[in-house]
């Protein structure tokens, strides 16, 4: 298994490293600036996790907005291209990492993240290791905070094979329902024109 994840990890970094990364939209989803900004549902201030953070728009926006954040990634390349970008941003001192790490193994900090995001790291995840992904939040979720789920891609996608993999929310109910409590759904959040096809935007309260 963890041969395997490895491989999985090393397909990742050459995405990076050949510029095949065609999901990158090149700002982040105004889903995410809308539930936050018109605070469609009350979340806390404190600190942020945003795994498969890419090259950052979604960790760069919430340091912006006062978390302290941390932007994960597998792949070293990607680091370094959030990094370059955080540069030019506008950006709180001190208010964003972003850390080279496998989801399933990073060592979070002490105090666990009152709130992350999940933004098409969801759709990278092998339908096998779905649960994983799932348990995996509960542990980096402090009990009482919050996981944000931007679904997509929901209309199209992959069911088995590479990814992106086809998403829905009942997929997400059976491996957070363990540990979180859905508190906020809207199936159909603003959406950049170029980015028209359906998701889903959900807020999950871990217990
Ligand atoms: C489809 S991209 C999405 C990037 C970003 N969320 C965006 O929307 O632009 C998925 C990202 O997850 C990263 N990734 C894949 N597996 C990972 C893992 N196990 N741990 C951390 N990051 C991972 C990849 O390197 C890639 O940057």
């Amino acid at each position: 298994m963890a041969e395997d994840r490895k491989e999985y990890n090393e397909f990742w970094e050459r995405k990076w490293n050949h510029n095949k990364t065609h999901w990158d939209f090149g700002k982040m989803q105004i889903a995410l600036k809308d539930l936050i900004e018109e605070n469609k549902y009350p979340l806390p201030k404190g600190n942020c996790l945003v795994p498969g953070c890419g090259r950052g728009y979604d960790a760069i926006f919430f340091a912006q907005q006062g978390y302290k954040t941390i932007g994960l990634d597998v792949s070293v390349s990607a680091k370094k291209a959030a990094e370059s970008l955080a540069k030019k941003s506008n950006v709180p001192p001190g208010n964003l990492e972003f850390v080279t790490a496998d989801f399933y193994t990073y060592e979070p900090p002490a105090s666990l993240f009152q709130v992350a995001y999940d933004y098409t790291f969801l759709s990278t995840i092998r339908p096998t290791d779905r649960h994983l992904w799932g348990q995996r939040y509960a542990e980096l979720v402090a009990s009482g905070g919050f996981l944000i789920t931007l679904i997509f891609p929901v209309d199209f996608g992959s069911k088995d094979s590479v990814p992106p993999f086809q998403l829905n929310i009942e997929m997400c109910h059976e491996v957070l329902d363990n540990n979180f409590t859905l508190v906020y759904e809207d199936r159909d959040p603003p959406k950049d024109p170029e980015r028209s096809s359906t998701c889903i935007m959900a807020v999950w309260k871990r217990n």
